[in-house]
């Protein structure tokens, strides 16, 4: 997804730049570009596709000397990469430069109008209409030409601008899509995610949507689109760079999983109080009043969700409904009497997932965010949120904030179950300590995923919340290993999967539902008569699938329904590993980006 950075300062701009845009690699880009207004008052404009390697050796090769300036990493959507689509995009007179995240979507509509204004195009982009527009606009006050540009804007946007004219400023305005500003003792700076200004100050203020904002080297001034000024108070980002790097792991995926613990641990100590579940009165309220729970999200994060849906529909007997947030948005939805949506997303910015959160709203629905981002979107807009305490991810696979979501998701069940409350309790305060345990073991699942890492055809299966498990393991292996993994219900192998079992096959068995281990164990024996290896993933106390499995896997014994914190770190150290044998690089996998911002 794409990235934007900006300082203005007393040092030189382009090597503070081309730093904070490395902070926000883990987003995923194809391209990259500064802008920097010389000291006469030039806009010089550095842009390539490729790696920041290309941009760093071009601004070496041609470098910019001046104090202000923006950046951006590009996530191509509208265009191919390429250096002329690279941002910042510029007016015809080179006088403003832009660089934006977001999709306009009626840039066709404003390129046509401003074409028969005789505004000639460079690029293929969206992005490049801002440019033009606020040039339309521009008499000299860049604040009122950004802020009548917007206003003819759809879709989304979180854009900085600078103006040959005014080497003392930048203005930004954002809509849907996430801008932070920094201010330091000499500098002011601005990014889409806290990780490049950390370096600079940890005081930040969060931009609005719908606002617009001046920064200059020592003053921050907030605007609502009429022009009326806000007052925004400055937040103290609690976490550190360290925080944010990789401490000595080789990537940052395995940083995160290892972390796992410390993040259940953190998160749980969130929702504990007097020895129980807490959660704010409003919220426990709300959650102990609801008739239907209804959950969404996106990838992982729905994963999450699913696990969640069995687990509070068996011990609270509340049903509850998931749907994927890219469904939930343009399906019809019935309101139930009663019903409460959660919504779960660790950036807090994923379009399908603010798109549903607002109809819900818009429909007067009460909803409650689980996020792992403080002052993201979803956070603001929802009514209600919980954090978890995961601290950020920068892979762009999940791992640490998934095992969190579930954990908050799980004290939900704890706070709403009917009976084995004490059990539950139990078993949700022990879960860091088991997740040490089978971290601790990690070399097993090196060891097994080097004599697999080359298979072609993976497939996960199990039956409730093991189902659910088994899809968040395949997409954790399909996205970092790029191999071709599919999961499905147990039940469901004869009704089709089957046909694609052979020899060639590794079947993973996730087998954590007692009641349901005989089932398992025929469908471990039906994959093993068409010549599939089977990996079995079982708790250390059962036995049960000695006899059938190639390898098993066996994880700390907890709860049955909260196996799936365990379990899960079992697929994502597999994931991992094949991914490292296969010579990728898991942090960043192609065509993926961390937060997706667009639809
Ligand atoms: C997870 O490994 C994926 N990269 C992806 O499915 C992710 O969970 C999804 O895009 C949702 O993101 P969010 O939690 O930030 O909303």
């Amino acid at each position: 997804m794409c990235g934007i950075v900006g300082y203005i300062g007393n040092k030189e701009a382009s090597p503070i730049l081309l730093d904070a845009l490395r902070k926000l690699e883990y987003r995923g880009y194809d391209s990259a570009g500064i802008a920097v207004i010389t000291e006469d008052k030039k806009l010089n404009v550095r842009k390539i596709k490729g790696r920041l390697s290309n941009l760093e050796l071009l601004v070496q090769q041609n470098p910019v000397v001046g104090t202000c300036g923006i950046g951006h990493t590009r996530w191509a959507t509208h265009g191919e990469p390429s250096d002329l689509n690279s941002h910042p995009h510029t007016d015809v007179s080179q006088t403003i430069a832009v660089v934006h995240n977001g999709i306009i979507e009626n840039h066709a509509q404003l390129r046509t109008w401003l074409e028969r204004h005789q505004v000639s195009f460079a690029s293929q982009t969206d992005s490049e209409v801002i440019a033009h527009l606020i040039d339309f606009h521009y008499n000299g006050d860049l604040l009122l030409a950004v802020r009548e540009t917007v206003k003819r804007l759809d879709g989304s946007y979180a854009i900085a601008v600078a103006c040959s004219e005014h080497p003392d400023l930048l203005v930004v305005a954002r809509k849907d899509s996430p801008l932070v500003i920094g201010r330091s003792e000499d500098a002011t700076l601005l990014a889409s995610d806290v990780p490049p200004l950390l370096s600079h100050t940890r005081q930040v203020q969060y931009l609005e949507d719908l606002e617009v904002a001046t920064l200059t080297c020592d003053e921050v001034h907030i605007y609502t689109l009429d022009g009326d000024e806000v007052k925004r108070e400055i937040q103290t980002i609690e976490w550190d760079m360290e925080a944010a790097e990789k401490c000595g792991f080789e990537h940052f995926m395995l940083k995160e999983i290892c972390e796992q613990p410390k993040a259940l641990r953190d998160t749980l100590r969130s929702r504990l109080k007097d020895g129980n579940v807490s959660f704010p009165t409003q919220v426990e309220t709300l959650l102990k009043g609801a008739s239907h729970l209804l959950i969404t999200g996106c990838g992982t994060a729905y994963h999450a969700g699913m696990v969640a849906s069995y687990v509070i529909e068996q011990v609270a007997g509340v049903p509850v409904e998931v749907t994927v947030a890219s469904e939930l948005r343009y399906r019809v939805h019935i309101r139930k009497e009663g019903e409460v949506c959660i919504l779960i997303s660790q950036s807090g910015e994923t379009a399908d997932t603010i798109a549903a959160l607002r109809m819900l709203k818009e429909r007067g629905i009460p909803t409650i965010a689980i996020t792992n981002v403080v002052g993201c979107t979803i956070s603001r807009e929802a009514d209600w949120v919980l954090y978890t305490q995961a601290g950020p991810e920068i892979a762009v696979a999940s791992t640490k904030a998934f095992s969190t979501q579930l954990l908050s998701l799980f004290a939900i069940a704890t706070l709403l179950a009917k009976q084995e409350n004490t059990a539950l309790l139990d078993a949700l305060m022990n879960l860091p300590n088991m997740a040490q345990l089978l971290i601790d073991r990690q070399e097993d699942i090196q060891r097994f995923a080097a004599s697999q890492f080359n298979k072609t055809k993976v497939f996960f299966m199990g039956r409730l919340v093991d189902f659910a498990i088994s899809l968040e393991s395949a997409l954790k292996l399909k996205e970092i290993s790029y191999t071709h993994s599919e999961a499905f219900a147990a039940g469901e192998l004869k009704h089709g999967p089957i046909a694609l079992v052979d020899t060639s096959t590794l079947v993973v068995a996730i087998c954590t539902q007692p009641s349901l281990y005989a089932k398992m164990d025929s469908n471990i024996k039906e994959v093993k008569a068409r010549g599939a290896t089977a990996l079995v993933i079982t708790f250390e106390t059962v036995h049960n699938f000695d006899e059938c499995a190639d390898v098993i896997f066996r994880i700390p014994q907890t709860h049955p329904l909260f196996s799936p914190i365990l379990s899960v770190m079992v697929s994502q150290l597999y994931a991992y590993y094949c991914s490292v044998l296969k010579g990728n690089d898991p942090d960043k996998p192609r065509n993926l980006a961390k937060s997706v911002t667009v639809e």
